[in-house]
């Protein structure tokens, strides 16, 4: 695969409570980049899409910022089309706030309750438009992190699920060595420990490439 197409997302979302106020993640958006860097390396074509992080963009990548998840699903399922691939290593929150503020919500005696809204699923959405394309995509888990995995893996139509178990020792976030579980759709586990990001860029990338897109 020489001239493959990577649509590669990364990083948070951002969900606005009101014009100064949001909710997020961890997320530092590092694994997401390291894939798109070593895609570019391999000579691929990248379009990475971006929630609100503190990195640069590799050199010869398209990049896409987003805030929310919805503005990420939107432009997923515009581009997915143009791309052979797509890796969803984005930390997408689960719920945006129904009614954000237009003005900055002020202090009071009687506490806030915010309501959230469920965001949509971007693989999910992905999987139904897939034709052919190869869906890789990521499973934070605390506990039964294979079964779980695998139910991802099935429930969202992909290809390959890239599992990481999250305890109170292990900060997945930034720049560290991970331990995780690499499943494909043929079932076929494969435990890998002790990896840089990079490392498991290079895995994720030569696998992706023996789907044969
Ligand atoms: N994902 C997505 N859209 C969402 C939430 C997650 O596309 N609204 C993607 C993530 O980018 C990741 C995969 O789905 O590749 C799994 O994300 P994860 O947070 O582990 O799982 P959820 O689907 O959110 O399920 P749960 O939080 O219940 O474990």
């Amino acid at each position: 695969m020489s001239k493959a197409s990577v649509l590669i997302t990364a990083g948070p979302t951002r969900e606005k409570i009101d014009p100064v106020r949001f909710i997020s993640n961890y997320s530092t958006g590092t694994f997401g980049y390291e894939i798109a860097k070593e895609a570019r390396r391999r000579g691929w074509r990248v379009t990475l899409v971006s929630g609100p992080v503190c990195l640069k963009a590799p050199p010869g990548v398209r990049l896409i910022k987003v805030e929310s998840a919805v503005e990420m699903a939107r432009v997923v399922v515009r581009r997915m089309r143009a791309h052979d691939c797509l890796i969803m290593a984005a930390a997408v929150s689960d719920w945006r706030v129904r009614r954000p503020a237009a003005s900055k919500i002020k202090r009071s005696d009687s506490g806030l309750t915010i309501e959230l809204t469920e965001n949509p699923d971007i693989l999910r959405e992905a999987c139904r438009k897939k034709a052919g394309k190869v869906l890789v995509g990521f499973a934070l888990e605390t506990e039964d992190l294979e079964a779980n995995a695998a139910k991802k893996l099935k429930a969202k139509g992909l290809d390959l699920v890239i599992a990481n178990r999250l305890t109170d020792k292990a900060n997945l976030f930034g720049d560290r060595r991970l331990d995780v579980v690499m499943i494909d759709r043929m079932g076929s586990k494969k435990a890998l420990k002790g990896k840089t990001k990079r490392q498991l860029a290079k895995i994720i990338l030569d696998k992706v490439s023996s789907f044969n897109i």
